[in-house]
């Protein structure tokens, strides 16, 4: 029987619940940029309920429940990319150790670990600590099994430089300096060389108006960049399940990948959406769905015996307890939510 088509998509939602319904060995590539373990208030972003109840989730029992949150979810990732998939998993120092140990070891296994990426942002501020400044995230590259999408990348260098000139020696099967005609090495000039595992990309900056959409933890275009490129081919899938401002899915629209972006929060759905949208004016761009949960609101309004209030917004329902007594959560995670077609 043919697969439902997955992709094209922005799902409102707990991306677990989301994952789940997503078929086994159905996306190409998984870039997820979670929300890192360092506690602060300002790792919330949008500030609204979807998102604030996720932040406290997270913190409710330290870093093993953490890494409990994220590893049930990884799990559904390793089970929905294809074989020849890989995930790319952005973190910082805060959890990378027990995230690389407890989580992508055991699930992807430890020989598919292909690169740990640094992710080194030089210009970012630092207030007066005692230690040194972080710099740099980590971005963990698995791959699902040893046959896997990778396309070698370039990089510019500051400088044009001399290199020796190496060329395929087919006879023995190896890489070999070139040489003229009287043995004498031959030399290149070049600006470009192939891209290593530190990547030196500036954080979006307020001076970046055309990309910066006015988030803190927007990533910049060009990481997705190298990763879609790197890692996927035209027309696989690309999914993020933590979207956020949308960085990963409108980068894998403009590369002609298809994609999947999933957020609990409304506002990252809604400006990930606008964002789309702006693409959309533009000549190649591909159609797509934005998913959001149906409430059964005759349920809602009767729930645990209160009446409640639903005022219907933009991209969701909410149901307002008349009487002013708590219980808006309670409703929200005892609603069954089903999905639009
Ligand atoms: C660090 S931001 C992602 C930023 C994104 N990479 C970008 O460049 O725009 C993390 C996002 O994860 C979302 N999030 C947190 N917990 C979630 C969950 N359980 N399900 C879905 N989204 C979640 C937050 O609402 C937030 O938008």
């Amino acid at each position: 029987m043919a697969q439902k088509d997955f992709s094209n998509k922005l799902i409102l939602g707990d991306n677990l619940t989301v994952l789940q319904s997503i078929p086994d060995k159905s996306v190409d590539l998984i870039y997820l940029d979670p929300p890192f373990f360092s506690n602060r208030t300002y790792e919330v972003i949008w500030g609204d309920d979807g998102e604030k109840r996720s932040f406290e989730d997270r913190f409710a029992g330290g870093i093993d429940h953490y890494i409990s949150w994220l590893k049930i979810r990884v799990r559904q990732m390793h089970r929905i990319l294809k074989d020849t998939g890989s995930i790319f998993l952005h973190c910082d120092w805060h959890a990378s150790a027990e995230i690389k140990v407890d989580i992508l070891n055991k699930i992807f296994g430890r020989n598919n670990l292909k690169n740990e990426i640094v992710w080194y942002y030089y210009n970012k501020f630092q207030g007066n600590i005692n230690k040194l400044a972080a710099n740099h995230d980590v971005i963990f590259w698995y791959s699902k099994s040893s046959n896997f999408v990778f396309n070698k990348q370039k990089e510019k260098r500051d400088e044009v430089v001399k290199q020796i000139k190496r060329v395929w020696d087919k006879e023995n099967s190896k890489i070999v300096n070139a040489k003229d005609e009287d043995g004498r090495v031959q030399y290149i000039e070049t600006d470009e060389k192939t891209l290593d595992d530190v990547w030196r990309i500036s954080m979006l900056q307020p001076a970046d108006k055309k990309e910066r959409i006015g988030y803190p933890t927007q990533k910049p275009e060009m990481l997705l960049e190298r990763i879609i490129n790197m890692a996927s081919n035209e027309g696989d899938v690309v999914l993020d399940p933590f979207v956020g401002g949308g960085t990963t899915v409108a980068i894998a629209d403009r590369l002609n990948r298809k994609f999947i972006g999933i957020d609990q929060s409304v506002m990252a759905i809604k400006v990930t959406d606008l964002r789309l949208k702006k693409r959309q004016n533009m000549l190649f761009s591909q159609p797509y769905e934005v998913i959001l949960p149906i409430f059964d609101l005759k349920k809602l309004q009767n729930q645990d015996g209160k009446e409640f209030e639903i005022c219907q917004g933009y991209y969701s329902v909410q149901a307002i307890d008349k009487k002013g007594l708590s219980g808006i959560d309670k409703v929200k995670i005892n609603v069954k939510q089903k999905k639009e077609k």
